[in-house]
């Protein structure tokens, strides 16, 4: 049977992440891979009504947090978990290093009590292994902070993160790079400060690069 995939998608606020998300669905499903397209937080019944309390109610950077991983916990058992025991391919709009970068480094939170957390929610649902759920692949589209203003600038009406300052996004950026620097096998840094079929070129040489899909099946 065919392995499972997990990938995720990160990146400020603005950096244009979505429509690659489903260029690459379309890609794996070209070559017969079933997909789940998904986000967070979000992605469940409850976790969608988390997301909508989390983006739009002001509340301190513990209750983010602890919103972010109750809303994770609940995606990762009833969608992630069985979708990748089936080995379908997981399409995940941000996960973890979403919460280290916005609300660890964005907001100042404590980094050890989110590893804690981090413990908590992704440990202990893997059989046969202690690791941590983690994707097999995380997506950066790295792009600078006053670019992503800039198209932020152009569209709907701000959520709470993305009416934040350019300084808040300096740091989340910052977040991300070190997210990226502690597990830079995980990572593909795509420089999402260019023109659509360039960042797609990268973000489809991510993949092709791992043999997952073969080159032009989108
Ligand atoms: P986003 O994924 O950008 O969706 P949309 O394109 O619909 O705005 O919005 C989710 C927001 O939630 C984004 O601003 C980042 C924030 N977020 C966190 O702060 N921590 C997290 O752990 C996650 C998953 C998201």
């Amino acid at each position: 049977m065919t392995h499972g995939l997990f990938i995720s998608f990160e990146g400020i606020d603005g950096a244009g992440k979505s429509s690659h998300i489903d260029g690459l669905a379309e890609a794996f499903r070209v070559q017969g891979r079933a997909v789940v397209l998904t986000r967070e937080p979000g992605g469940t019944p409850l976790a969608e009504s988390l997301r909508g309390l989390v983006l739009n109610s002001p509340m301190d950077p513990l209750c983010e947090a602890l919103l972010m991983f109750a809303a994770r916990r609940d995606h990762l058992l009833t969608v992630i978990e069985p979708a990748l025991a089936r080995g379908d391919v997981v399409l995940c709009d941000r996960f973890t290093d979403a919460t280290f970068a916005y609300q660890g480094h964005g907001r100042g939170f404590d980094l050890t009590v989110l590893q804690t957390l981090e413990r908590w929610v992704q440990g202990g649902l893997q059989t046969n292994s202690d690791a941590l759920r983690q994707p097999d692949l995380t997506v950066w589209f790295d792009v600078p902070p006053a670019v992503a203003a800039a198209r932020l600038a152009q569209a709907r009406s701000p959520d709470r993160f993305e009416a934040e300052s350019q300084a808040f996004f300096e740091r989340v950026a910052a977040g991300y790079a070190a997210r990226c620097a502690e597990s830079p096998q995980r990572f593909a840094r795509i420089n999402a400060d260019a023109p659509r079929p360039e960042v797609w070129a990268q973000v489809q040489a991510a993949c092709t690069q791992r043999g997952w899909i073969v080159r032009g099946a989108a």
